[in-house]
């Protein structure tokens, strides 16, 4: 089954936008091998909007790679991709036209369905701008959902429709392994903040086989790059990398990877493997939102395997305060006798257990996250 743990990997439109070549990919592949990416679980290396030509080939009616960027064809690219033993993706769009303007694949779907498989694509992202008139999203996506299944290789089918038209109620019957739930991210605190703080009535919609999409991470941008805007602060994408952690979102790496190298803070951070495991719990159950307080101070609970629980305090405002956790509201009760033996995600530190409430002084921007277990 694809998409039983949210899908992990890197995606190019974040830092290169159109800036995309047959150079970048291979480097990037590269350095996701000598960084230990795969080990920690990043898989997909996907390639975004501005691939192709402008216009299809009249006679064949296929997209055509741009020869400038691709001078081998996505073939070989695709090739290079598999050699490092990592999967490769594509991307197009339900409308005429893709976002960048570039064709789409509306009323091509079968065919550019079977040419991402000549490829050799593990993973088709699939936007939704230029939507003719007369069809909806559920339509669009239903068509592509079933070329993929018709075009004889097994594809991660990743839709794109910015959490319009209430998606997040039919987008799994269409065949869809995960789905944009947000608009687009970019690089700044508020952004990541305004598409958490979105999601909470959302989070529930997530599950195996199709998780709720909260965009490409920008972990490591540092206001360089195609979404730039303005870059975080170390502490920032700590949470922000959390959050998405916490939320079951697909961790799609969107900073560039070959300076990784010079990031430590970020190598260990998207590599924290306490924050991936709650990311990939294999019950794939969603957060909640236990507590928030004085706007947005919030703390968040989700549920692991093995009777484990993580439990995140996140201070999405702008100046340091406490996050607080009364036990009762995870159905902990006093009467009951039990409390939390908690460890910090980030530190390793066990705090040892704690009972009926808690606060943590968390500073501006920041968070702490836990994973804990029930204890006398
Ligand atoms: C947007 C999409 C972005 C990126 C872009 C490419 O619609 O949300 O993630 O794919 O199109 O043009």
């Amino acid at each position: 089954m694809l998409s039983r743990k949210p899908p992990m990997g890197f995606n190019t439109w974040n830092t290169f936008g159109e800036k995309i070549s047959d150079s970048v990919i291979r480097e990037t592949a590269d350095a996701m091998v000598e960084m230990g990416l795969p080990d920690a679980g990043y898989e997909y290396l996907v390639i975004d909007d501005c691939w192709s030509l402008r216009d299809r080939d009249p006679v064949t009616g296929k997209i055509v790679p741009d020869p400038v960027k691709f001078p081998e064809g996505m073939k070989a690219v695709s090739d290079y991709v598999h050699s490092k033993g990592l999967k490769f993706g594509m991307y197009s769009c339900a409308g005429t036209r893709t976002c960048a303007d570039y064709p789409g694949s509306f009323d091509h779907e079968y065919l550019d369905a079977e040419t991402f498989a000549e490829y050799g694509a593990d993973f088709l992202k699939y936007d939704f701008c230029y939507k003719p008139q007369s069809a909806n999203g559920p339509l669009l996506y239903r068509r592509m959902g079933m070329a993929l299944k018709a075009c004889g290789r097994e594809i991660l089918f990743s839709a794109c429709n910015w959490g319009c038209d209430d998606v997040e109620t039919w987008i799994r019957s269409t065949g869809a392994h995960m789905y944009r739930s947000t608009g687009d991210i970019n690089d700044n605190f508020r952004s990541f903040k305004d598409i958490a703080l979105s999601q909470i009535d959302k989070l529930a919609y997530s599950a195996p086989g199709c998780f709720n999409d909260i965009d490409m991470l920008i972990c490591g941008m540092y206001g360089s790059g195609n979404v730039a805007n303005g870059g975080c602060t170390d502490e920032e994408y700590k949470t922000h990398f959390a959050l998405w952690c916490m939320f079951s979102s697909p961790l799609m790496l969107g900073g560039d990877l070959r300076k990784l190298k010079d990031q430590p803070f970020i190598l260990n951070l998207i590599k924290n493997r306490n924050l991936i495991r709650i990311n990939q719990d294999e019950e794939g159950r969603p957060a909640v939102a236990v507590c928030r307080r004085d706007g947005d101070r919030v703390t968040f609970a989700k549920h692991l395997s093995n009777n484990e629980i993580a439990i995140m305090f996140a201070n999405l405002n702008d100046d340091d305060g406490n996050c607080e956790l009364f036990f009762d509201e995870l159905g902990i009760t006093a009467a009951g006798g039990y409390g939390l033996e908690m460890t910090e995600c980030f530190t390793g530190e066990n705090i040892g257990v704690k009972k009926e409430y808690m606060k943590r002084r968390i500073p501006a921007h920041g968070c702490e996250v836990f994973i804990c277990k029930l204890s006398k």
